[in-house]
């Protein structure tokens, strides 16, 4: 098949340019407009990114019409089922799947970097006890820059590569930590022979004082919910890191500014918002309520959880979510009223014609807050859950920017400038 070719016209003066065409493996082509400044004096507008590329990539992939995901290229529904988080991780970072000893030394890799330095441990301290656990995330990331400068020389593979892994060893460390400092609890030390989810279960629950159990229905969940945030190619988070890397800062406080764009509701934070609409609503009855509010522009209010800027039929990852969350539910023995009312939401927005005519379909974090509920992760952790995991993605894509064998170039956006035109001083005197 013959690649189609496209062109930016001028109506008025009929000035043409072509426009070259990038071509990936899977999903549309790109219009190259990088030259249509120079060449027309044209910006191109559209805020909101919702049909310019702003690179390439080859970690993942989505198709929203269809409700794919595939991480280099393995859907995540399979990845669900048969691998684990760290085999996840070590896939989107390297590009294939591990042998069995490529696995191992990259898990005993990232075992032996889940200490943080005791300084920055201290940290903790100039906090406030009820500082949200996402602030206490992005600050605390962004100080590890004044850690390990020993090894930030981004064009040098070993750096990038140790770098990946300390990030991705001590975020589930820093997270468990706000959260101890968030009620006063004692840091919990990691333990090393402890697999990733258990360890972070361990460092969030366990005290001193006493022994402590870990639940491995408590861990598979949480293993399987990291999966599935792990990667999303090119959404606001990652968008922010890749932003920020561009400009050669220090990478890990590029993943900084990466976790406070993933804090706002409309990104990671809408797993809390989701907990917090069902505290809301409180009971089956004042559903036709809420869906009223929720379709009134003027009410500010969202069905949070519902509609996704790249899935406009359904998002893959809900639909394995859905089934977890009943899953551990039904192995854990909790029978929460608050999953009735998320399945009477759904059912009511799935059947209503606002809903189905803008495509707003139960999106990942519907049930993810849900199931985080039911290990016992207060509604403040979801989104630093949502952090740790999606810090692999972070990672990978600040790793495939910074290694493009041509060098970064700077993400430095246009506008259509809308302010006054040329004008001079006034003195104070004559205003
Ligand atoms: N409840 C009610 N109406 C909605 C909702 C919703 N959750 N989402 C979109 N709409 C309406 C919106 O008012 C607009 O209506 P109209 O065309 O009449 O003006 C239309 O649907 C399109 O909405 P949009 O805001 O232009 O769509 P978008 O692609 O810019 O936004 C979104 C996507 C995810 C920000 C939005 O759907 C939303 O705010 N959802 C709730 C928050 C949420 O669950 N976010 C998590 C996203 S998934 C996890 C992640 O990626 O971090």
């Amino acid at each position: 098949m013959t690649t189609p070719s496209y062109s930016l016209i001028n109506n008025e003066t009929g000035e043409k340019v072509d426009l070259p065409v990038v071509k990936g493996t899977l999903g549309p082509l790109g219009a190259d407009v990088g030259k249509v400044y120079d060449k027309m004096d044209l910006f191109t507008y559209d805020p909101g990114f919702t049909s310019t590329c702003s690179t390439k990539s080859a970690i993942t992939y989505i198709d929203g019409d269809k409700g794919i995901l595939l991480y280099r290229g393995y859907p995540v529904d399979q990845l669900a089922k048969h691998s684990t988080f760290i085999e996840v991780a070590y896939l989107i970072l390297h590009g294939e799947l591990p042998s069995k000893v490529q696995l191992d030394s990259f898990e005993a890799s990232i075992r032996r970097h889940t200490m943080i330095n005791e300084s920055l441990r201290r940290f903790f301290d100039g906090f406030n006890y009820d500082a949200h656990p996402m602030a206490m995330l992005t600050g605390i990331v962004g100080s590890l820059s004044a850690f390990y400068h020993d090894t930030t020389n981004n064009k040098d593979p070993k750096h990038r590569e140790i770098f990946a892994h300390r990030m991705i060893a001590k975020i589930p460390t820093i997270a468990a930590a706000a959260y101890k400092k968030s009620f006063g609890q004692p840091f919990m030390y990691p333990k090393n022979n402890l697999d990733y989810c258990s360890n972070l279960l361990r460092m969030m629950f366990a005290v001193p004082a006493e022994e402590y159990e870990i639940n491995p229905v408590a861990a598979k969940a949480l293993d399987v919910l990291f999966i599935l945030h792990a990667d999303h190619e090119q959404n606001a988070s990652t968008s922010t890191v890749r932003l920020a890397g561009s400009t050669g800062c220090n990478p890990y406080a590029a993943i900084s500014s990466g976790i406070a764009a993933l804090w706002g509701p409309a990104h990671g934070g809408a797993n809390e918002a989701v907990l917090k609409m069902l505290e809301e609503i409180g009971d089956v009855k004042k559903v036709p309520d809420f869906m009223a509010r929720a379709k009134d522009k003027n009410s500010g209010v969202r069905l949070m959880g519902f509609g996704h800027r790249v899935y406009k039929n359904f998002d893959p990852r809900a639909t394995i979510i859905r089934e977890q969350c009943h899953k551990v539910l039904k192995e854990l023995k909790i029978d929460d009223p608050q999953l009735e009312l998320a399945m009477k939401l759904e059912e009511i927005a799935l059947s209503d014609d606002y809903f189905k005519e803008r495509k707003l379909y139960p999106n990942v974090d519907f049930y993810s807050g849900i199931i985080y509920k039911a290990l016992g992760i207060p509604v403040n952790m979801f989104t630093p859950m949502f952090a740790i995991a999606r810090t692999v993605g972070w990672v990978a894509h600040w790793s495939e920017m910074t290694a493009e064998p041509g060098g970064v170039k700077i993400g430095r956006p246009r506008q259509v400038y809308t302010g006054s035109p040329v004008r001079d001083y006034a003195p104070i005197a004559t205003r």
